[in-house]
């Protein structure tokens, strides 16, 4: 195993969204510090740094693992993708994240960069999920404004358009959430 002196900074090289990118890092050093702090990936956000709220989820080598719970050297060689690499395929907002914005699934924001890509590795491993399934991966992560509703509402969308087809979720016409994805909004002209 590596070792290393603990008062030295060490270079860690890795590639960020697509890019090979290097910065120092105490061996002690978190992930998310080092991409927040050193790499100036802001869009990971950190909350309560212990592995509980999921608002640091990142992609190491293409699985959603906790920034929070690794060390930056830890990430040495790795590919690391964050929210502000989410879009590199699109033509502005990801079809996911497009998904949230129609259906209001966002309010704060602080946790919805971390949201944003366990889902977006969920819906690699899981292309059809079902609603609970997708409450089930929700589980892992700590929104205190939105009551998970329309997150629901817009992975749901997503994996449905990706699939081709309508999505089977009854409008939620509750006070503040009258805003309906486009799927539903065709559902209601088409009745
Ligand atoms: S900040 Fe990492 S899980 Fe909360
Ligand atoms: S949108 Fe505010 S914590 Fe989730």
């Amino acid at each position: 195993m590596k070792t290393y002196d603990k008062s030295a900074p060490v270079r860690i090289e890795l590639v960020l969204n697509g890019q090979r990118r290097s910065g120092l890092a105490e061996p002690r050093t978190l992930l998310s510090d080092f991409l927040r702090h050193e790499l100036g990936a802001t869009g990971t956000h950190v909350g309560c740094e212990h592995g509980v709220c999921g608002a640091c989820t990142v992609l190491v080598d293409g699985v959603a693992a906790r920034s929070c719970m690794s060390l930056a050297v830890q990430a040495e060689g790795r590919e690391i993708e964050t929210v502000e690499g989410l879009n590199r395929a699109a033509d502005g907002l990801s079809d996911l994240q497009q998904a949230f914005r129609r259906n209001h699934a966002l309010q704060c924001g602080f946790c919805t960069a971390g949201i944003l890509m366990s889902c977006a590795d969920y819906l690699q491993r899981k292309p059809d999920p079902s609603e609970q399934e997708v409450r089930e991966m929700l589980s892992g992560h700590l929104c205190r404004c939105t009551g998970y509703t329309n997150i629901v509402k817009a992975v749901l969308e997503t994996a449905a358009a990706r699939l081709g087809r309508p999505v089977d979720v009854a409008p939620d016409t509750s006070p503040g959430h009258a805003g309906l994805g486009p799927v539903e909004q065709a559902r209601l002209v088409d009745a």
